[in-house]
C-alpha cells in the first residue's frame, strides 16, 4: 500500500485568507487526508506559510515592524485560524525556515552544476524617489495581455499570466506611487527553463491523462506557449540568500531567491522541519527522495497555482538531476466567488476565515464549502445558499435525525440502546441502500470528486430519514413495542455509521455523535460493506446519551444580519 504525501498550496503570509482560498487548497486536502487516514493509509499532510517576497515586505512596512517579526506573528495568526477549522496538518511550517534555506540553496547549486542557471545582466525598474530597484509587486500597472489596470509586476490577477515588471504599461511604484521610474542594469540568476522544455513536456505527457481536465489544460497551455528562462533572484532584504560559495558577487550585493523559487521547495523544507522538531518523526527524505511509486503525492491548489506546480516546479526538480518526488495527482480548483464577484483580500470583499469562525463553528463551513467546491466550474457563495444548505442538510437531514432518534428512544426505552425485534424486509432494504451509498461515497473520495462525495454523504443521511418515516416508530410503539425498538436500534446504528463516515467533513460533530454511544472497544476507523449492510455494530444494551442540538437552524434574521455585515451582493456586479 503506497504512502500518501499530501500538500496544499502554501498560503501567503500577508493577511488572513478568505473562504475562497480555504476551499481551493487546505480544506479539501484536509478532508482527503482525514479520509485516507481513516482508511488506514500512512498519510503525511504538509503545509506552511509562504513568507518571502514583496508581499511580506510591503505588509511589514505598512505595520511598521521588521519583516521577520511580522512573519512570525502572521504565521501564528494563520495557524490559529487553521486550528479553528480543524485542519489536521501533520506539520504547518514556514518557508523562512533554516531547513528551506538549506534545501533551496542546494537545489540552486545543483541546477548550476547541471548547466541550468546562468548569470545575466538585466534591465530593471529603478525608482529614484524610493532609492531602490522595484521588483515584482513593487511595481503596478496595466497588463499588456488583458488590459487590467491593477496588474502587479509578477502576475496579472485577472488573466493569471506571469509578468515581468518591465512588461507593465503605465507602471507606478507600489511604495510611493511615483511614476518617475527608470530602467537600470543589474545582474541576476536565470533558470534556463527553455532547456528543460522537452523533459517537462515528456513528464506532463506521462501524467496528464490522470489529472483533472483543469490541471492538464493549464499545463498544456503553458507548454504550448513555451517555457521561458526566468530570473530567480531579486533585490530584496527578505528571502533565501544566494549562496556565497557559488555566487560571491551576487551574494555580496544581497540578492535573494525569488519567492516562487523557494516556495515550492518548502514542501520539502517543511517536511524536514517536521522531522527536525521531533526525532520520533520518520526521516523526511523517506517521503521525498528516491521513493518512486512507494509514495503517492497529491497536491491541492487553485487554478492560478497550476502553472507553477505542473510546469515550473517540475522543471526545477528535473534540472536538479536528483530523484526528488514529483507530483502524481494535481487537484485543481476554480474560483469560489462572492455573489458572482471576486473575493478580494485587498478590497476586503467576501468572508474571511477568522470572521467565519466568529459566526459559526467550523463544521458548518467545512460542509458547505466542500459540498459546493468549485470543481468543474466557478461556484458562488451567497448567504442565501449558505443558510439554506445549513438548514436543510445539516440541521434537518443530519442533526434532527440524530436528536429525534436518541431523544425518543431515551424517553420510551431509557438510557440504553433498546433490545427486541428481528430485522426484516425494511432493514434489509435499508442495509442494501446504505452499503451502495457507502461504496459510492468511497469511490468519489478516492477519485477526489468532493461535490459528488458530499452528495453521497448527504444521501446516506437522507436514507436514515426515509427509513424513519417509513417505519414511524412513534406510531409503531403503540402497537408493536419490539418493532419500535428494532427501528430505533437500527437508526442508532445509522447514527454511529454517520459518525464514522462523516468525520472527514465534519470532524467535531462526528466526534459528538460517536461519543453519544458508550460502545466498548469502539476503535473502528471505517465501516465495511458488511457492517453497512447489517447495521448491528451498536448492540442492544449499549448506553447512550442525547447530545445537544448538533446544528442550529439559521433564521431569516441571521441571514439579514450576515448580509448586512458582509454586503449581500458583489460590488463588482
Ligand atoms: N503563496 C502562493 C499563493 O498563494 C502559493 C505558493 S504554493 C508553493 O498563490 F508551492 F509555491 F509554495
Ligand atoms: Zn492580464
Amino acid at each position: 500500500m503506497a504512502r500518501h504525501l499530501i500538500t496544499s498550496a502554501l498560503p501567503y503570509i500577508n493577511g488572513i485568507k478568505h473562504l475562497g482560498n480555504m476551499v481551493g487548497s487546505m480544506l479539501p486536502a484536509d478532508v482527503y487526508s482525514r479520509y485516507l487516514r481513516q482508511r488506514g493509509h500512512d498519510v503525511l499532510y504538509i503545509c506552511a506559510t509562504d513568507e518571502h517576497g514583496t508581499p511580506a515586505e510591503l505588509a511589514a512596512k505598512e505595520q511598521g515592524i521588521p519583516v521577520d517579526a511580522f512573519c512570525a506573528q502572521a504565521h501564528d495568526a494563520q495557524k490559529a485560524v487553521y486550528d479553528g477549522f480543524a485542519l489536521a496538518f501533520d506539520y504547518f511550517g514556514r518557508s523562512s525556515s533554516p531547513e528551506n534555506r538549506e534545501i533551496t540553496q542546494h537545489f540552486a547549486r545543483r541546477l548550476n552544476e547541471n548547466g541550468f542557471i546562468e548569470e545575466r545582466a538585466i534591465r530593471q525598474v529603478y525608482s529614484p524617489v524610493d532609492g531602490r530597484f522595484l521588483p515584482d509587486r513593487y511595481v503596478e500597472g496595466t497588463c499588456p495581455h488583458c488590459g487590467y489596470d491593477k496588474a502587479r509586476g509578477d502576475q496579472c490577477e485577472n488573466c493569471t499570466r506571469v509578468l515581468d515588471p518591465t512588461d507593465l504599461i503605465n507602471p507606478r511604484s507600489a511604495i510611493s506611487g511615483s511614476t518617475d521610474l527608470e530602467i537600470r542594469e543589474t545582474k541576476h540568476l536565470f533558470l534556463l527553463q527553455s532547456k528543460l522544455q522537452n523533459e517537462v513536456e515528456a513528464w506532463v505527457s506521462r501524467h496528464e491523462a490522470d489529472w483533472p481536465q483543469l490541471a492538464s489544460s493549464i499545463a498544456r497551455k503553458w507548454l504550448t506557449e513555451g517555457l521561458h528562462d526566468r530570473a530567480i533572484t531579486r533585490d530584496l532584504d527578505w528571502g533565501v540568500p544566494v549562496p556565497a560559495d557559488t555566487w560571491p558577487e551576487l551574494a555580496a550585493e544581497g540578492k535573494v531567491f525569488y519567492v516562487w523559487f523557494d516556495a515550492p521547495i518548502e514542501y520539502i523544507g517543511a517536511t524536514k522541519e517536521w522531522s527536525d522538531q521531533d526525532p520520533e518523526n520518520r526521516d523526511w527524505k523517506s517521503w521525498w527522495y528516491d521513493v518512486d511509486d512507494s509514495v503517492r503525492y497529491t497536491e491541492f491548489m487553485a487554478k492560478d497555482n497550476v502553472p507553477f506546480h505542473t510546469v515550473m516546479f517540475p522543471a526545477t526538480e528535473l534540472g536538479v538531476r536528483e530523484p526528488w518526488k514529483k507530483v502524481d495527482f494535481v487537484k485543481a480548483f476554480n474560483w469560489l466567488t462572492y455573489y458572482g464577484g471576486k473575493f478580494s483580500t485587498s478590497q476586503k470583499r467576501g468572508v474571511f476565515t477568522d470572521q467565519a469562525l466568529d459566526i459559526l463553528p467550523a463544521d458548518y463551513w467545512r460542509y458547505f464549502l466542500i459540498a459546493n467546491a468549485p470543481e468543474s466550474d466557478d461556484s458562488s457563495f451567497t448567504w442565501e445558499h449558505f443558510t439554506a444548505t445549513v438548514n436543510k442538510d445539516l440541521a434537518d437531514t443530519l442533526g434532527n435525525f440524530v436528536n429525534r432518534v436518541l431523544s425518543f428512544s431515551k424517553k420510551r426505552f431509557g438510557d440504553d440502546v433498546p433490545a427486541g425485534g428481528e430485522p426484516g424486509a425494511a432493514e434489509a432494504r435499508l442495509g442494501e441502500q446504505i452499503a451502495e451509498l457507502l461504496a459510492e461515497y468511497e469511490a468519489q473520495m478516492e477519485a477526489l470528486q468532493f461535490r459528488k462525495a458530499a452528495a453521497a454523504l448527504r444521501a446516506l443521511w437522507s436514507a436514515g430519514n426515509s427509513y424513519l418515516e417509513e417505519k414511524a416508530p412513534w406510531l409503531e410503539i403503540k402497537t408493536n413495542k419490539d418493532g419500535a425498538a428494532l427501528t430505533l436500534r437500527t437508526a442508532m446504528n445509522l447514527i454511529h455509521l454517520y459518525s464514522v463516515v462523516s468525520e472527514p467533513f465534519i470532524p467535531a460533530t462526528a466526534k459528538t455523535m460517536r461519543e453519544a454511544f458508550a460502545l466498548a472497544g469502539d476503535t473502528a476507523a471505517w465501516v465495511t460493506a458488511d457492517e453497512a449492510r447489517s447495521l448491528v455494530s451498536v448492540p442492544a444494551g449499549t448506553p447512550f446519551t442525547v447530545p445537544p442540538v448538533l446544528f442550529a437552524k439559521l433564521t431569516d434574521e441571521d441571514l439579514e444580519t450576515y448580509k448586512e455585515r458582509f454586503g449581500g451582493e458583489s460590488s463588482a456586479a
